[in-house]
C-alpha cells in the first residue's frame, strides 16, 4: 500500500519512509492560497514556499530582494490552504548568513507566524553554525546545494554547477555534512546527474533534484514554470505540463472583446 493512503499528513518521517521504500517524492512551489490548495489536492508531498517568489510573484530579476516579511506573508497564505503536504519555507537572502543567532530568529519567526513545518537554507559548510542552531530549536531544516540562486553574484551565471572535480568533491562533503548535522532532506539544483546519483548513494536522507537527473529520491519544480505561466525561462531540465500563459491570455482577450462589444454581461448574467 502507498504511504500516502496510510498517513493523513506528510511529515519529515513520512519522507524518510518513502525514501526507504524507493517511493519518489513530488515537490512543487506555491506562494498563495488558491494555488496551494490545488497543488495539495493534486497529491504533491512537499510544497515549497520558495524565494523564487521574488521572481515569479514580485518580478525581481534575482531572489535577493525578497524579505522575511514577504516570505512570511506568502507562507501564511499557503499554510491556510494545505491539509496534507509538508510545507517548507525558504530563508530569504540576508536572514541567516554569517550570524547563527540571526538565522535562528528568522527561522523562529517563520515557524511561529506561518505555522509551516520546516525551513530551507542554501549552502554547506558556510552555513553550518546556522543549521546547528536552527535544528537545536527543533525546527526541521532542508538543505540546498549546487546552483544556489542567492549566490548568483558570486557564481556570475545560472549555468550547471559542480562540473569541475573540486566543486563536485566539495558538494559531496557538504551533502554529507548537512546529513550529519541533522537536515531531513537536501535539494540539489542544476548539477550533473552522475554527481546527484553519487550524493544519493552516499546519504540516507531524501535527495530532491531540480535539474539533477532521475537518480534521486524526488523532484521539485517552480509551479509557474511547469504550468507554462512563465515564458522567458526555458532551461533543459524544465518540463512544461501546460501552456497556461496562452490559455490565460486567450481568455482575457475574449473578456476584453466581450466587454467592448457589450456581449458581457448578457441577460442571464445580470439582476
Ligand atoms: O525558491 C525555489 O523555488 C527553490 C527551488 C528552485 C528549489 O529553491
Amino acid at each position: 500500500m502507498s504511504i500516502h493512503k496510510s498517513a493523513r499528513k506528510i511529515t519529515t518521517h513520512v519522507l524518510q519512509a518513502m525514501k526507504a521504500k524507493n517511493e519518489k517524492i513530488a515537490m512543487l512551489t506555491a506562494y498563495d492560497y488558491s494555488m496551494a490548495k490545488l497543488v495539495d489536492q493534486a497529491g504533491v508531498d512537499v510544497i515549497l514556499v520558495g524565494d523564487s517568489a521574488a521572481n515569479v510573484m514580485a518580478g525581481y530579476e534575482t531572489t535577493l530582494p525578497l524579505t522575511l516579511d514577504e516570505i512570511i506573508y506568502h507562507a501564511k497564505s499557503v499554510v491556510r490552504a494545505v491539509e496534507k503536504a509538508l510545507v517548507v519555507v525558504d530563508l530569504p537572502f540576508g536572514t541567516y548568513q554569517g550570524n547563527s543567532k540571526n538565522a535562528l530568529e528568522s527561522a523562529i519567526r517563520i515557524m511561529k507566524e506561518t505555522e509551516a513545518h520546516a525551513v530551507k537554507i542554501e549552502g554547506g559548510i558556510e552555513v553550518k553554525e546556522s543549521v546547528i542552531r536552527i535544528l537545536s530549536a527543533g525546527i526541521p531544516v532542508m538543505g540546498h546545494l549546487g546552483l544556489m540562486p542567492q549566490s548568483i553574484h558570486k557564481f556570475g551565471t545560472y549555468a550547471v554547477r559542480a562540473e569541475e572535480q573540486d566543486e563536485a568533491e566539495q558538494l559531496l562533503k557538504d551533502a554529507k555534512l548537512l546529513e550529519e548535522l541533522g537536515c531531513f532532506a537536501i535539494v540539489l539544483e542544476k548539477i550533473p546527474a552522475k554527481l546527484a546519483a553519487e550524493v544519493r548513494k552516499n546519504t540516507i536522507i531524501p535527495i530532491i533534484g531540480i535539474g539533477a537527473g532521475s537518480d534521486v529520491d524526488g523532484q521539485v519544480l517552480v509551479i509557474h514554470d511547469m504550468l507554462g505561466i512563465t515564458q522567458e525561462f526555458s532551461p533543459r531540465f524544465l518540463r512544461r505540463y501546460h501552456n497556461l500563459s496562452e490559455e490565460i491570455k486567450g481568455a482575457v482577450t475574449n473578456y476584453v472583446k466581450d466587454v467592448r462589444s457589450v456581449n458581457f454581461p448578457n441577460q442571464h448574467e445580470q439582476y
